[in-house]
């Protein structure tokens, strides 16, 4: 794969100080599928206008496909779509219309058929001739992929596309993102639904404070990161981790009645047989235990919740 977005040293500091964005630097491949994570106001929204070119970089560069974004803006532009947080359509206009004059403010010519298989993709064909003033909040956001679709970008951003979508919808939307990387299109897309990167990234980032905390391949990150746990559920209830047992960092629940082992499934030796070991000799005795794999989740809230 080669990289068809090159972002080097972006940076963005706002009129009123506010630093949303830090020296960011990032290859992004043609026909990826990268999600951004990143609670409240990490920088993500403003990293893809600037990507984008909509909002202009205190510093740095980005390229699209060879073309600088500050230099050479309506060729780089022209390969992009981009599906923004806010929704922004003209209220009265109807469906169908919004999408094609999105196609022609690309000086693409008009193709019917294009309007059509997009609409239908997105189950927006039956609402074609309904004013967008007249929609739900997620046929709205439909709208606004259908339009950043329009103009079939080889690069497409997805600022948060299933806020608001019911369930069953997102499920069609995650397909329609995948038969378009199937196509070739690349994929940036943020989420507040972790479950949602899991599902479809290929690789992902997390912004944190204006910074790109991490970018890894998924399967990677799951494996590096997400250690394995022991829950031990016992027979009688314990008030406290014997300290004998100190060094192994067992966590004991509230109720005194499990406890969790964290441990590295990569390594070596876990250590779960000396610890079985040590609490028989201990005299606690353990009634079940299972294990299970830390989410991407858990790796989410403790990388953001290390750097507070
Ligand atoms: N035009 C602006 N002027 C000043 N500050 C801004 C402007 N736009 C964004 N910011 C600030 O930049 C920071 C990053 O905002 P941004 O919208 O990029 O976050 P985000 O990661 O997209 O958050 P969310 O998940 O809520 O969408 C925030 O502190 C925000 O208040
Ligand atoms: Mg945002």
């Amino acid at each position: 794969m080669s990289a068809i977005i090159s972002i080097r040293n972006l940076s963005k500091t706002f009129d009123d100080g506010t630093v949303a964005l830090s020296n960011v630097s990032l290859d992004i491949q043609k026909g990826e599928i990268l999600a951004l994570l990143g609670p409240n106001g990490a920088g993500k929204t403003t990293f893809i206008s600037m990507v984008c070119g909509l909002v202009r970089a205190t510093s740095g560069v980005v390229t699209v496909d060879g073309h600088d974004i500050g230099s050479d803006f309506r060729a780089a532009r022209r390969l992009i779509g981009l599906v923004p947080q806010e929704i922004t359509i003209e209220p009265f206009e109807k469906v169908i219309r919004t999408t094609r004059f999105s196609r022609g403010l690309f000086g693409k010519p008009p193709n019917e058929k294009h309007i059509e298989q997009i609409l239908r993709s997105l189950s927006l064909w039956d609402k074609r001739n309904s004013r967008n003033v007249d929609l739900s909040g997620g046929m709205k956001r439909r709208v606004l992929i259908a339009k950043a679709l329009s103009h079939e970008p080889r690069i497409l951003f997805l600022d948060e596309p299933t806020a608001g979508v019911d369930v069953s919808l997102r499920k069609n939307m995650w397909d329609l993102v995948r038969r378009l990387r199937d196509d070739g299109v690349t994929i940036i897309l943020t989420t507040h639904y972790i479950d949602e990167a899991e599902e479809m990234a290929d690789r992902i980032g997390i912004i944190n404070k204006g910074k790109l905390q991490l970018v890894e391949q998924k399967d990677v990150l799951m494996k590096q990161l997400g250690g394995k746990q022991l829950n031990l559920e016992l027979k009688t209830k314990l008030v406290a981790v014997p300290t004998e047992l100190g060094s192994y960092k067992l966590n004991l629940s509230e109720d005194g009645m499990s406890m969790v082992f964290d441990y590295d499934a990569q390594a070596g030796r876990t250590g779960i047989t000396r610890l079985l070991a040590d609490l028989a000799a201990a005299g606690i005795s353990v009634r079940d235990l299972d294990t299970s794999q830390r989410s991407l989740e858990q790796i989410f809230l403790t990388l953001v919740e290390e750097s507070r």
